[in-house]
């Protein structure tokens, strides 16, 4: 495409200070790394946003209409977005290549133009840099969609995407992937930082000043960061993560950074023959390989937003043959397990010195709750004592160092949730005078060695320091 250049500047790849002229390095941010060359094009915006001016409101005046949102008929997507797409807001779907965001991404443009209301027909325009318009169309057929306002336009150029959505009447733009979209005005490379800071910035700037959504598709490296060092995640609204479980169907779509919404929500889909398709029980259907109790197997509940999933945490150790036993840690953080056998070996005497340490979590999702604590120092201590805990046993703690079990929020959503799904026992702290009832086993602990003797197989020994209580989590007065 042609380009009327105006005027050349120098910019900084790394704080996106501008000068006339080349330099070796950045007086701004005092980076030693040459300033890259950019084109400005004349007539074309460059900044954030359009110098428009605007009046303060009062706050009470604001009413929730001054920001509406697009919902798509995907109501799990809704719920992660916080509602709903926002005009003019950016969304990164950011994904590991082949885990399956084209695939959502369709399928969200295909919800977009069919509109909620038959009436409400919208139209997208789907920007393909990966894929041609016939191979979208492949995919398309496979998700038996008609395609009725999608708008498909293979192109790669920054400034021919940006003049096409000029001359078009739009309701929300796709590209996928921020990666291979370039602009001229960079002389570095597409996919290199400052393309995709720039493509990023410049398509920003459209969607704010025509208050149109757009989504982002973003690989992601393999240090499991967005390609383009995070840049990405500062400049958008919304940031959404689409995970899988290795070679699973799982996968989990998971709010990082909303501007507009909480960040802990998730949606559990399946990917099938024809696309993804919502779980309507993920619990149930994160748990349903799991017929007996395993070796390092415990199941425990944790809270994602306004859901409560009940996880299977895995642990397996083996003696070590290196110098220094590996630990290693899927699904959660490898300093959480760090913490918990260190607490386990010199608090409860297990001797995991000599032991190589591994710790998966099911199905694609995160444990960041403290809550799991608990759950994870069993299944560890399951492996290495070679006994499965108890089944149907869920355990509900958050560890401290001296190895003391600390009580945790919202217990009464987490057992009403075990039991809904079979569960009958439970290992928690007991911090709940109000227990009244009987229908679920709670064996109420204080510290980590007092959890392991109630928690496996074949141990019934209740001692005096341990009160054991059946409880109603369906109709009790406490909550947690
Ligand atoms: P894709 O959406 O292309 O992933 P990404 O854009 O993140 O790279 O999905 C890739 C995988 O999904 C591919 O291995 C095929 C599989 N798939 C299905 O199983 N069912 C389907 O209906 C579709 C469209 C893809
Ligand atoms: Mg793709």
């Amino acid at each position: 495409m042609a380009l009327n250049a105006k005027e050349k500047l120098f910019f900084c790849a790394h704080c996106g200070e501008e000068e006339p002229r080349w330099m070796g390095f950045c007086h701004a941010c005092g980076i030693q790394e040459p300033l890259e060359e950019k084109l400005v094009r004349s007539g074309r915006q460059v900044g954030w946003l359009k110098n428009e001016k605007t009046e303060p409101v009062e706050l009470s005046s604001v009413s929730p209409q001054s920001m509406p949102r697009i919902a798509t008929s995907d109501n799990e997507l809704n719920r992660v977005l916080g509602g709903g797409l926002v005009p003019g807001s950016v969304v990164l779907l950011a994904g590991d290549p082949g885990i399956g965001k084209s695939t959502l991404l369709l399928q969200i443009a295909a919800s977009l133009a069919s509109g909620i209301a038959q009436d409400e027909n919208r139209r997208v325009l789907y920007v393909s840099g990966e894929e041609s318009p016939g191979q979208v169309w492949m995919r398309a057929q496979r998700l038996s969609m008609k395609g009725k306002g999608i708008y498909l336009l293979g192109e790669t150029s920054l400034h021919a995407i940006l003049d096409t959505l000029d001359a078009m009447q739009i309701n929300a733009v796709i590209i996928d992937s921020i990666q291979t979209i370039y602009s001229e005005e960079l002389s570095a490379v597409p996919g290199s930082l400052s393309q995709i800071r720039e493509c990023a910035r410049q398509m920003l700037t459209w969607g704010k000043t025509h208050n149109v959504p757009i989504l982002l598709a973003g690989h992601v490296t393999k240090e499991g960061e967005i390609a383009g060092p995070r840049v990405l995640e500062h400049m958008v609204d919304v940031v959404l993560h689409l995970e899988g479980d290795g070679m699973g169907a799982f996968r989990v779509l998971r709010g990082v950074k909303n501007r507009f919404g909480s960040t802990d929500e998730v949606a559990v889909y399946q990917m099938e023959e024809n696309g993804l398709r919502i779980v309507d029980d993920p619990s149930r259907a994160l748990l349903a390989h799991r017929r007996t109790t395993p070796i390092g197997s415990v199941v425990v509940p944790v809270i994602q937003g306004t859901r409560t999933l009940l996880v299977e945490v895995q642990a397996l150790t083996s003696p070590s043959y290196g110098p220094i036993p590996r630990r290693v840690a899927n699904g959660l953080d490898l300093s959480r397990v760090l913490m918990i056998a260190a607490v386990l070996d010199r608090r409860v005497g297990l001797r995991l010195s000599g032991q190589d340490i591994i710790v998966n979590v099911g199905g694609g999702i995160r444990l960041d709750e403290p809550a799991a604590d608990l759950g994870i120092a069993l299944a560890i201590a399951s492996s290495v004592r070679g006994v499965p805990v108890k089944e149907t046993l869920v355990a509900i703690g958050e560890i401290g160092l001296s190895g003391e079990v600390r009580p945790i929020p919202q217990f009464k959503r987490r057992l009403q949730e075990a039991e809904r799904l079979g569960f009958e026992l439970a290992v928690l702290r007991g911090d709940h005078n109000t227990l009244s009832n009987r229908s679920m086993q709670v064996y109420e602990i204080d510290s980590v060695a007092e959890a392991l003797e109630h928690s496996f197989l074949g141990q019934n020994r209740i001692n005096n320091r341990t009160k054991e209580k059946r409880i109603s989590v369906t109709g009790g007065q406490f909550d947690g």
